[in-house]
């Protein structure tokens, strides 16, 4: 077989974490079973506790971050060590890449050093060169226009609360945005109902069209319920300029406990974070019954610990 050119990209069968859509069914499903199983074994001991099995053993992860990050950060870098490999932190503006590098000489210089790549970058079309010039897995850690990995962890929040989501109705209520998009993928692959709640200018994209329903008002939208979802009302991508007319728009899209009234009694309400407290949601509802937050947040340690091995096949 001809060997890729030195410019080329090196296509291999390598197994890539990008998005919902593109990942089956059955293994995003394998996934969320391997999470929780991970999840259990460790129960109540130490974060720093190495997992018994020690999967990335001799592994080493290199995590780029070309936004800022909380939580993608902390929980990549934790469940990596949990399983017994190590981590690089990159900030893109730290690296050659943020100087005129290419993705691609990047991705290929990174292979020789790295076992593993997570991304979060701008522009979707960055993730998709470097998985294409990559020869170790690449992982999705949010773009402009999706965040997988957040969503695997509140399938499996979901279902750790309520049970199988399949079936089940979920509301987003606010920006059609990246969070947004991959739930909509989400809702194709895992076979839920998802109805949107916003503005006709804060529409999701239209590449989405077909996997959600529309309900501009936010009241009835939430009627049935089982769980009421949203986040910033501006991303991080989105200009400063845009707050106040953003705040405008969606100013009756707030959720709030008059509004998680409306949604089923034992509805879930969930936010990626970071929230913007009495924006986008109440304090009362953050902080309420319904709110399964911080759990959320938990999750994409476990999630992104069964993506990881699911990519290596560890
Ligand atoms: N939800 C989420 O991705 O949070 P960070 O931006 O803190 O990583
Ligand atoms: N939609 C938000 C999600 C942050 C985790 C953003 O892209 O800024």
């Amino acid at each position: 077989m001809k060997p890729p050119g030195p410019t080329g990209p090196r296509k291999t069968d390598m197994t890539h974490f990008l998005d919902i859509h593109t990942t089956p069914p059955s293994d995003l499903r394998a996934i969320i079973d391997d999470a929780r199983r991970m999840k259990d074994a460790r129960s109540g001991l130490p974060k720093g506790t190495p997992d018994a099995d020690q999967p990335l053993a001799n592994h080493m992860v290199a995590l780029i971050f070309e936004k800022p990050s909380t939580r993608t950060r902390v929980s990549f870098d934790v469940g990596v060590r949990q399983m017994g490999g190590q981590t690089m932190v990159l900030s893109g503006t730290d690296m050659q890449l943020g100087h005129g590098e290419t993705i691609a000489d990047t991705a290929r210089v990174l292979s020789r050093y790295v076992d593993m790549i997570m991304i979060r970058t701008f522009e979707e079309a960055t993730l998709h060169e470097m998985a294409e010039y990559a020869s170790v897995p690449v992982i999705n850690g949010l773009t402009n226009r999706t965040h997988p990995c957040q969503i695997m962890a509140d399938i499996m929040t979901f279902e750790e609360h309520r049970g199988p989501i399949k079936g089940r109705k979920v509301v987003w209520s606010g920006d059609g945005n990246n969070v947004f998009a991959s739930f909509a993928h989400a809702a194709k692959q895992f076979d839920f109902d998802l109805v949107f709640s916003g503005p006709p200018p804060l529409d999701p994209e239209r590449a989405l069209d077909g996997l959600y329903t529309i309900e501009r008002d936010p009241q009835k939208a939430v009627q049935g319920a089982d769980l009421v979802v949203t986040d910033t009302w501006v991303s991080m991508h989105d200009p400063a300029s845009a707050r106040e007319r953003r705040h405008n728009q969606l100013r009756g899209y707030q959720i709030t406990d008059t509004l998680m009234g409306k949604a089923n009694p034992d509805a879930l309400f969930m936010h990626c974070l970071p929230a913007h407290r009495d924006d986008e949601v109440t304090s009362a509802v953050m902080d309420g019954p319904h709110s399964v937050i911080f759990d959320e947040a938990e999750n994409r340690l476990h999630a992104q610990k069964a993506v990881m091995r699911y990519c290596l096949n560890a």
